[in-house]
């Protein structure tokens, strides 16, 4: 099972970095499986640390892969030198135990050594998931044909309309714009019609 979590890390300057990121849970260990090129793989790497945030604000999700917002409040970890969001649900503290490299897709095995609950989980909404899926997508432009991309923002558009509040309007707009801009990167560096169908 992957859970989908905002990953924190922290340069060697401190710098924060903020992803969104699948997890495994492996007993007391967290499995994380970053692509290469990933800053916070190279974080993780250098400081041995990560923390898990668990959160509903899916405008977390949404702005960092549309980079419309990737500068969330953090605050310092309580036992790993790391940081992790200011808000959110609760958050587990990660430190590296194992890691498999890849010259693609390394996978790093994680021990949780700190765990940390701050507000309670309110309930499911179908718009959030449709904002993480729809995120899913933005990350994966590069890769996938322009008509399932507008055939599943199409379907996930009516878990918006039926159950989004602000927090997911704005999220959902911050989507849809980076579609709109990538299509027109295409066509505007000589992408064909065809090509804008067929990536
Ligand atoms: C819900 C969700 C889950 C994601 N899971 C992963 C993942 O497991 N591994 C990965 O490399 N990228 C994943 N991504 C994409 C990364 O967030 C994005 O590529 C990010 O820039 C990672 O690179 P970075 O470490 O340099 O920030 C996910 C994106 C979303 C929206």
């Amino acid at each position: 099972m992957i859970h989908e979590t905002i990953v924190t890390t922290a340069a060697c300057d401190g710098r924060p970095h903020i992803a969104p990121m699948g997890a495994r849970y492996e007993d007391d260990f967290v499995i994380l499986s970053p692509f290469r090129p990933s800053v916070t793989l190279d974080n993780i790497v250098a400081s041995r640390a990560a923390v898990l945030n668990f959160t509903t604000d899916v405008r977390i999700f949404a702005g960092c892969v549309t980079h419309c917002a990737s500068d969330w409040p953090t605050v310092a970890a309580s036992r790993v030198a790391s940081i992790r969001l200011a808000a959110s649900l609760a958050h587990a503290e990660l430190e590296l135990d194992e890691l498999r490299d890849d010259k693609e897709r390394p996978v790093l095995r994680m021990k949780c050594v700190h765990r940390e609950n701050h507000a309670p989980f309110t309930g499911f909404n179908r718009a959030q998931a449709a904002v993480v899926e729809g995120a899913i997508l933005v990350s994966r432009l590069f890769m996938l044909p322009a008509d399932k991309v507008d055939r599943e923002m199409a379907y996930l558009q009516i878990a918006i309309d039926k159950t989004a509040g602000e927090v997911e309007l704005t999220a959902w707009g911050w989507l849809t714009a980076a579609i709109a801009r990538h299509r027109e990167s295409l066509a505007s560096s000589g992408g064909s019609a065809a090509e804008l169908t067929a990536h």
